[in-house]
C-alpha cells in the first residue's frame, strides 16, 4: 500500500479545515490505516484528536516541526486509536521558516520526512493553517505514487469566496514546481453560518465559477459537530449525529480520489 495524501486548506480562517480533516481521518480509519498530520501551530487538529489542549508542554519537541527538521517522521507519530495515528503540532511550529532557512531545507522537506512511512498507511490527511505559507505549500508539494489531492474549504462567506482562486493558484504552483500528481479533489462547503441568506447565491457563484469542483455533499452547521471538540469521539452519545454530513462527504471523496481523472483535476 502507498498512502493517498489529502490536504485540507483555504487561506481564510474558521472554514472548518481542522474539524473536517479530523472527522475525515476518524471516518476513514474505520476501514483503513490513516495518518493525520497537523501543519497548523494552533494545534487544533492535535487537540481535536487527542483531547489534549496543553499542547505546548505535552508535545514539547515531539511534533511535526521536529519531524520536518530531521527529515524523518517515524519518531513523532502517536497512536490515537486502532488504524488512526497523528503527528501533532504546537505553537513552536511558528519557528519553522527560520529553522528551515538555517538548515537550508526546501519545500520538499515534509516529503522527505514522510517517505519512510508512506507505505504504512492508506491515507495521509493533512490540516493546514489559514495562510499560504510553507505550512500549506509543503503538504501540497508532497508527492505520492497513489495520488496527492487538495480539498478546498469554503464557508459561504465573501472572504472565503475571494480566497478560493488564490488557493487554486497555490495548488497550481505546487503542481508545476514540485508535485505533478497533485489534483484538486474539490471544494467542500461547510456552512458554519447555515442561516445566512446569501448562502444560496454564494453556492451558485462557486458552481458557476468552478464547474465540477463543488462536492455534492454540503456540511451543514450542527451544534453536535461543534461540540465534538469538547466531547471527543470516544463514548460520545451524539457522535452519529455529529458525523451525519461527513459520511456522504467521505464516500464522495473516496470516489473522486479513486477515479483516474477526478472531476476537479487540473
Ligand atoms: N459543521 C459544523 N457545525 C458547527 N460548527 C462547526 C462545524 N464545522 C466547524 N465548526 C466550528 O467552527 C469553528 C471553526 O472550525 P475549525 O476550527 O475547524 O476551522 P478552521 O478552518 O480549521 O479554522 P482555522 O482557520 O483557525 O484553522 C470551530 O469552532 C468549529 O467547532
Ligand atoms: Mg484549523
Amino acid at each position: 500500500m502507498t498512502a493517498k495524501i489529502i490536504t485540507f486548506g483555504i487561506s481564510k480562517g474558521g472554514c472548518s479545515k481542522s474539524t473536517s480533516s479530523g472527522i475525515t481521518s476518524f471516518l476513514l480509519s474505520n476501514d483503513e490505516k490513516v495518518l493525520a498530520i497537523d501543519m497548523d501551530g494552533q494545534g487544533n487538529l492535535t487537540s481535536f484528536l487527542t483531547g489534549e489542549y496543553d499542547i505546548c508542554n505535552v508535545f514539547e519537541e515531539k511534533t511535526v516541526l521536529e519531524a520536518i527538521l530531521e527529515e524523518d517522521a517515524r519518531s513523532y507519530i502517536i497512536k490515537i486509536k486502532e488504524n488512526l495515528d497523528l503527528i501533532p503540532s504546537n505553537d513552536f511550529l511558528a519557528t519553522l521558516p527560520r529553522k528551515m532557512f538555517e538548515k537550508q531545507l526546501k519545500l520538499d522537506a515534509l516529503q522527505k520526512a514522510l517517505e519512510p512511512v508512506m507505505e504504512d498507511y492508506d491515507w495521509i490527511i493533512i490540516d493546514t493553517p489559514p495562510a499560504l505559507s510553507e505550512q500549506t505549500v509543503m503538504p501540497l508539494s508532497t508527492y505520492s505514487e497513489a495520488g496527492s489531492f487538495a480539498v478546498v474549504m469554503f464557508d459561504g462567506s465573501m472572504f472565503a469566496y475571494y480566497a478560493i482562486p488564490k488557493f487554486l493558484e497555490i495548488i497550481e504552483g505546487a503542481k508545476e514546481r514540485y508535485n505533478p500528481s497533485l489534483k484538486t479533489a474539490g471544494i467542500l462547503f461547510s456552512l458554519i453560518d447555515a442561516r445566512a441568506k446569501e448562502n444560496e447565491v454564494m453556492l451558485e457563484a462557486v458552481e458557476e465559477d468552478y464547474p465540477y469542483l463543488k462536492f455534492n455533499t454540503i456540511i451543514k452547521r450542527k451544534a453536535s459537530t461543534r461540540r465534538l471538540a469538547i466531547e471527543g469521539f470516544e463514548g460520545n452519545a451524539e457522535l452519529k449525529n455529529a458525523l451525519e454530513y461527513y459520511i456522504p462527504f467521505v464516500e464522495e471523496l473516496k470516489e473522486r480520489v479513486n477515479q483516474k481523472q477526478p472531476q476537479g483535476s487540473n
